[in-house]
C-alpha cells in the first residue's frame, strides 16, 4: 500500500503515535491486540489505521483518474503509438501501473517489415525516426498479442494505419470485433512512409476516410491522430464533423539530417519524423490552437509530443489535454511514467485541485 506524503501532515497521526502504541500494549495484556491490529501498518513509527490508509490511497489514485471520451482512465498518462511495442513490453519496468493505456505500434492489414537503417537517430533536442510502419499486420496481432490486453493494469489502446480506406476500414473492424481493446487510434499523419500521410494531407481527404471508418467501427472509440504541421484547426475541425470521439495531438514533425563528410542523409529513408523536446513548444500551441476552435471541451484531446516530466505534461493539460502521451521518453526511460505521474498528482495539488480534470483548458491568457 503506497501511502502519499500528504498522508503524514494529518493531525490525526500525531496522536495516534504515542496513544495507540499504549493502547495496543494496554490491549496485548489481555491478548487480542494481534486480531485488533493486524490490518494496520507503522510509517515512520506511526501507526496508521486500515481506514486512513484506504482514505489515502483513494485520494491519491483520484487525483489523477481520467476520463477520455467515456473511458476510465486511472492515469491520464498514455503510451504512445511506436514507443511502446505492441502490448505489455512496459511490464518490466513497472511503468503499466501508472498509464491509464498503452497504444499498440500502428497496425496495418499485411505486415509491414518497414524502411532500411539507418532507421533512427538522435538530434540534439530529441530523435528522428524513419520506421516506416513496421509491424506484424492484424492477423498475427489478434492472434499472437491482443490477449495481453485481459491481464494488463491499464487500457490497450491500437493505432491503425494504411495505404487505402479499405486498408483502414478492414483493420479498424477486426480491432472492432475484439472487446477488450476500447480505443481505436486512426494514424493519418505518419511521416515515414511515400503513401500513408496523404490522408492527412487536407480537410477533406481526410474526412472521407474517417467517415467510412466511422460508419465501420460500431463499438471502440475512434480517435484521429493529427500531424504538427498542418493547418491543425481545420483538420481537427473535419475530423470532429466526420464523427471521431477524440484527437491526438500529435503525430511527429517531418524532419532531416545530412551527414556532412559524405553528403548523405543519415536517415536510409531520406527523411523522417523529429520527436521529443524539440516538438513540445509546437504541439503545446497545436493543442491550444484545437482546444479553443474546434473541441472547446467537447471533443477529449490526448496531447502528445516532447513530455519529459510533470511540467510538460501539466502545460499540455492548460492547453486542453485530458490525456497525455508519452513517446520518446519512453524509449530512454521505461519507467518515467511513475515520476511524471507523481510529479503531475504534485502540480494539481500544489493547484488547489482535487483532480487534474479541473485544470484541462485552464490558460489564463
Ligand atoms: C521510434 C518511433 C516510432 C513511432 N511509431 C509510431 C507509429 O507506429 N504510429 C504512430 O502513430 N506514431 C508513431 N510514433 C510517433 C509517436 O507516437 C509520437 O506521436 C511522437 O513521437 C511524438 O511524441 P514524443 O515527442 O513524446 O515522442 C513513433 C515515434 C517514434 C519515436
Amino acid at each position: 500500500m503506497h501511502l502519499s506524503k500528504d498522508s503524514a501532515a494529518s493531525p490525526i497521526l500525531p496522536a495516534c503515535k504515542y496513544a495507540l502504541p499504549r493502547l495496543k500494549c494496554a490491549i496485548s495484556l489481555v491478548g487480542s491486540a494481534d486480531a485488533i491490529f493486524s490490518n494496520w501498518a507503522i510509517r515512520s513509527g506511526v501507526l496508521i489505521p486500515p481506514w486512513y490508509r484506504s482514505i489515502c490511497h483513494n485520494a491519491h489514485v483520484l487525483t489523477l483518474l481520467t476520463n477520455l471520451g467515456g473511458i476510465s482512465l486511472r492515469s491520464p498518462l498514455i503510451g504512445a503509438a511506436g514507443t511502446v511495442g505492441y502490448t505489455n513490453e512496459l511490464a518490466d519496468a513497472g511503468a503499466l501501473d501508472s498509464l491509464g493505456a498503452v497504444t499498440s505500434k500502428s497496425l496495418t492489414r499485411l505486415e509491414r517489415v518497414g524502411n532500411a537503417v539507418p532507421r533512427i537517430i538522435p538530434s540534439k533536442v530529441g530523435m528522428l525516426n524513419a520506421i516506416g510502419l513496421a509491424n506484424m499486420g492484424i492477423d498475427r496481432f489478434l492472434a499472437e498479442r491482443a490477449q495481453d490486453a485481459g491481464s494488463m493494469p491499464c487500457h490497450l489502446f491500437a493505432s491503425i494505419a494504411g495505404h487505402s480506406v479499405d486498408d483502414f476500414v478492414s483493420v479498424a473492424e477486426r480491432i472492432d470485433a475484439e472487446s477488450t481493446i476500447p480505443l481505436i487510434e486512426v494514424n493519418v499523419s505518419c511521416p515515414n512512409t511515400s503513401d500513408g500521410r496523404h490522408f492527412s494531407a487536407d480537410p477533406a481527404s481526410l474526412s472521407a476516410l474517417l467517415k467510412v471508418v466511422r460508419a465501420n467501427v460500431k463499438r471502440a472509440k475512434l480517435f484521429a491522430k493529427l500531424p504538427p504541421d498542418s493547418d491543425s484547426v481545420a483538420l481537427a475541425a473535419a475530423a470532429v464533423d466526420a464523427g471521431v470521439d477524440g484527437l491526438t495531438l500529435s503525430n511527429t514533425m517531418p524532419a532531416m539530417a545530412i551527414e556532412v563528410h559524405s553528403r548523405r542523409a543519415r536517415l536510409s529513408n531520406g527523411r523522417g519524423g523529429l520527436s521529443g523536446p524539440a516538438i513540445h513548444p509546437i504541439v503545446v500551441r497545436v493543442v491550444h490552437d484545437v482546444y479553443s476552435q474546434v473541441s472547446k471541451g467537447r471533443v477529449p484531446i490526448i496531447g502528445l509530443g516532447g513530455v519529459m516530466n510533470g511540467e510538460d505534461a501539466a502545460e499540455l493539460v492548460l492547453a486542453g489535454a485530458t490525456a497525455i502521451g508519452l513517446g520518446t521518453v519512453l524509449l530512454a526511460e521505461p519507467s518515467a511514467p511513475l515520476r511524471i505521474a507523481s510529479q503531475l498528482r504534485s502540480w494539481v495539488r500544489e493547484q488547489g485541485c482535487s483532480n487534474m480534470s479541473e485544470l484541462v483548458g485552464q490558460l489564463r491568457m
